[in-house]
């Protein structure tokens, strides 16, 4: 049996870090408001002329660098993000394109925040069917770009950043078991309503949410398909070593664990530093946990991610 193996990861964050208390000198806002509901405490914020592809690329070399190979071995990359630096090409191609990749193929994931955990289950099918051998699976968002910045409601919960997976076919355990599932019916609750039409920008090409809706969306769903891809596989949460969550709310991350009988200390948290990230986050955060000697080989995580759609879903796998 193969099975996609991670052989490496990587990450970046824009050098720009604003504080709670930064952005209070910006909009009607506070530390103590921002970080009782959310646990956020600060954001990366892109440079100008950052682009999510610049992004990406940078996490990617980092990925590649750990896993010890270099850009020719790639076949397959998937980026999953909601803020391209184009309508079209793929931020996949130009992701490729800066690497000195060619020829196999890149394409985007769009299911916002749940993109990764989409892009990760995309590479695996890849790779366990054999139409892939290495793929470069990245996570990157500028959600600093689509943010009102007067909006208190929303501008406070962002930031910007990339994270990147190398995963390798391998006959050891790699990837487990995905299960993602997504519900337009709740598309109005999480939404940027623009599009590029007639050589303008039509309607409101800023992000849109129902906060409290989207808050018990999250927790009831993420819940559900932690139980689900549990319940297939057949694991128990016992056996799970890291929650690696998508980073958008604290509040929803401990209730997915309690929900799970997992403790906070079995979950990689990195909210408070990240902010959202949007498709970045749960990258971002595996490579923190790698990189700080908390995640080891042979141990068992589970990634768990939900965003605009709504799409949301979550992965079992062995490092
Ligand atoms: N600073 C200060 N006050 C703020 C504020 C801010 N940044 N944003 C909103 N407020 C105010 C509101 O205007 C409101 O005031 P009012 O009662 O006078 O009208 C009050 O705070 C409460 O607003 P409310 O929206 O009810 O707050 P909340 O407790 O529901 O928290 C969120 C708001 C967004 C933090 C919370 O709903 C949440 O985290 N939802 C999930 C969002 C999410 O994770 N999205 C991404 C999913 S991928």
């Amino acid at each position: 049996m193969t099975y996609a193996k991670i052989l490496g990861t990587g990450s970046y964050l824009p050098a720009n870090r604003v504080s709670n208390d930064d952005l209070a000198q910006r909009v009607d806002t506070s530390d103590e408001w921002i970080s009782s509901r959310t646990g956020i405490k600060a954001r990366h914020l892109a440079a100008d002329g950052e682009k999510t592809s610049d992004l990406a690329v940078s996490a990617a070399r980092r990925a590649l660098e750990a896993a010890n190979l270099v850009p020719a071995d790639i076949d397959l990359i998937v980026v999953a993000t909601a803020t391209p630096d184009m309508q079209f090409p793929s931020t996949a191609t130009i992701v490729q394109q800066k690497l000195g990749i060619s020829g196999c193929p890149a394409f985007d994931v769009q299911a916002v925040c749940a993109g990764f955990v989409y892009a990760l289950a995309t590479a695996d099918a890849y790779i366990r069917s054999g139409m892939a051998t290495t793929a470069l699976v990245i996570g990157a968002d500028t959600f600093s770009r689509i943010l009102d910045w007067n909006d208190r409601r929303t501008c406070v919960l962002f930031g910007d950043g990339a994270g990147a997976v190398v995963l390798g076919a391998s006959a050891q355990k790699g990837i487990i078991l995905s299960r993602l599932h997504s519900d337009g019916n709740y598309l109005d609750l999480l939404k940027i309503p623009a599009q590029i039409a007639d050589g303008a920008v039509c309607g409101t090409p800023y992000l849109q949410m129902d906060g409290q809706a989207v808050f018990k969306f999250a927790v009831k769903q993420l819940a559900a398909v932690a139980d689900e891809v549990l319940h297939a596989a057949g694991y128990t949460a016992e056996q799970i070593d890291w929650i690696v969550p998508h980073q958008a709310n604290e509040r929803i991350i401990a209730a997915t664990a309690k929900h799970l009988g997992i403790g906070m200390e079995k979950v990689i948290l990195t909210v408070a530093e990240h902010a959202n990230t949007s498709a970045a986050s749960i990258p971002l955060a595996l490579d923190a946990g790698i990189r700080d000697g908390r995640i080891r080989c042979g141990q068992t995580l589970l990634f768990e991610g939900i965003g605009g759609g709504f799409a949301w879903g979550a992965v079992l796998a062995e490092y």
